[in-house]
């Protein structure tokens, strides 16, 4: 079987650059990275279909094919679609259509081959593989990692100031899009239940797919790369341990050197509401005198010093913080230092884990949550939002503590409750991540999804072509009435 990846957006490479350090390379890229290897590894050819880049500002992404850090079935195909130049995720709707799904079927034209079935990700790639599916004749999955319609209510869209915000983010475009994926694509996968109900029941959503049809979902969790978030200690975490305590130093008070701390690590994005629990930590002496608190933050050296080279967004964030660092004067009880890549974040948790530290993900709402379940088998308690998919990845509160991430006081109660009881909440977030999500279970659960859609299929044409009776089309029609 040959499944193609249709993701325009961000981009991939051999050495993973910008993965998870710029918006359009989030938690969307390493699942895709994720599912395509581990689809790889079973035998699977897989094609992930994105953008050619040609900018000095971005050099990683100039080849049309390479295959994907070092398996043989898996390939990055690089379509050149709006110019040649890196283009933010919002300016691509324009040349979905007409340039990237014509190049993707001019390339296997070209190349003599085809895939079997596609999986969509995001609202573009929902959009371009509804027209891919149909000129290709093979079915697809849509994954919509993130949903437009959330994302306007956490922006505070209304009629009022509509034109403005989607000026900047096509908004217009995008729910467009996702409504066309939904409801075209074979089945819709999520991440969590909860995103089933509460995010495609969006109003904006209505008519375009039914959440009460079970056909049209299958709840899919995404694995860890549990090589890499592994809690066994590796020798390489001796050169992180140095680095983190030569940061510790400089920023910590020397009596609090021994603390364990809260361990803050998402992007810097309003949504991920860093302020939520920088505000927790000033309000709570206790919290105070057990803990301090660790941002990580990249690319910044000495933040306290000088964090000019953020972006506008990020400054506003930083703004806000060192104005509550000021005004309850928490210096000497903060560290904020960068940590590079996936590898050392990892190597990072692993080193905190050994300080009893805990990670804290206080975002306003958070669709799945990956960074937590990482750093939950890297060996760090968990406090996490309770909006999203992050209160099943910890079940309710067993495996991680809930927090509501507008409320300090609730922050404070959480984070004390999983540095009080360290060893049990450790124990439990590995155990859970070991049991529950692993990218290889990942793997065969879109490879179930996209067998059945062949057979289906299969099953249909056979019906037309024999003249028999189909018993899953009769029943299709009948639900519809
Ligand atoms: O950061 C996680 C993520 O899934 C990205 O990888 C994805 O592209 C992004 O969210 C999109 O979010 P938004 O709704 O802000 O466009």
């Amino acid at each position: 079987m040959r499944v193609a990846f249709i993701n325009p957006q961000g981009n991939f490479d051999n050495n993973d650059s910008h993965l998870t350090e710029h918006p359009d390379f989030g938690g969307q890229l390493v699942y895709v990275k994720e599912v395509a290897l581990a689809l790889g590894e079973m035998g699977i050819d897989v094609d992930i279909i994105t953008r050619r880049i040609i900018d000095e500002n971005w050099p990683e992404f100039s080849e049309d094919v390479e295959s994907y850090h070092g398996s043989q079935n898996v390939r990055i195909i690089r379509i050149p679609f709006g110019g040649d130049k890196f283009l933010p995720k919002e300016r691509l709707w324009p040349y979905l259509g007409k340039e990237f799904v014509k190049g993707t079927v001019d390339f296997y034209k070209k190349e003599g081959t085809k895939p079997d079935a596609l999986t969509a990700h995001y609202g573009d790639g929902g959009l371009a593989s509804a027209i891919l599916s149909n000129i290709l004749d093979v079915p697809f999955t849509f994954t919509a990692h993130s949903l437009g319609a959330q994302k306007m209510d956490k922006l505070g869209v209304n009629k009022e100031n509509f034109d403005e915000f989607d000026k900047k983010y096509n908004f217009s475009k995008r729910i467009f899009a996702e409504r066309i994926a939904m409801n075209r694509s074979f089945v819709n996968i999520v991440s969590t239940t909860q995103e089933r109900f509460d995010q495609y029941s969006h109003r904006l959503y209505e008519g375009a797919v039914d959440v009460k049809d079970d056909s049209k979902f299958k709840v899919i969790p995404p694995g860890v790369n549990t090589k890499t978030f592994t809690h066994i200690p590796q020798i390489f975490d001796e050169d992180t341990e140095n680095c983190i305590l030569k940061y510790l130093n400089r920023d910590l008070n020397d009596d609090r050197l021994n603390l364990p701390c809260i361990v803050l690590s998402s992007r810097f994005d309003k949504k991920k509401n860093h302020k939520g629990a920088v505000l927790a930590f000033a309000k709570d002496k206790k919290l105070q005198e057990k803990a301090n608190l660790v941002i990580i933050l990249r690319g910044v050296e000495n933040p306290f010093k000088d964090y000019s080279s953020l972006n506008y967004e990020e400054r506003e964030i930083m703004d806000e913080i060192m104005t509550i660092i000021k005004e309850h004067n928490l210096y000497g009880k903060v560290s904020m230092f960068p940590i590079n890549g996936q590898r050392q974040l990892a190597s990072a948790y692993r080193v905190f884990s050994k300080r009893k530290s805990i990670f804290c993900l206080t975002a306003l709402y958070e669709p799945f949550g990956l960074a937590p379940i990482e750093a939950m088998y890297a060996g760090l308690p968990v406090v996490v939002t309770k909006n999203g998919g992050t209160f099943e990845t910890v079940e309710g509160g067993k495996y991680g503590v809930l927090v509501d991430p507008e409320d300090a006081e609730d922050i404070a109660r959480g984070l004390n409750l999983a540095l009080d009881n360290f060893e049990l909440y450790r124990e439990l977030g590995i155990k859970r991540v070991e049991e529950k999500y692993t990218w290889e279970a990942t793997a065969k659960g879109y490879l179930e999804v996209l067998e059945l859609a062949l057979i289906k299929r299969e099953k249909i044409y056979e019906a037309f072509l024999t003249g028999s009776e189909d018993h899953t089309l009769k029943e299709k029609i009948k639900n519809m009435l």
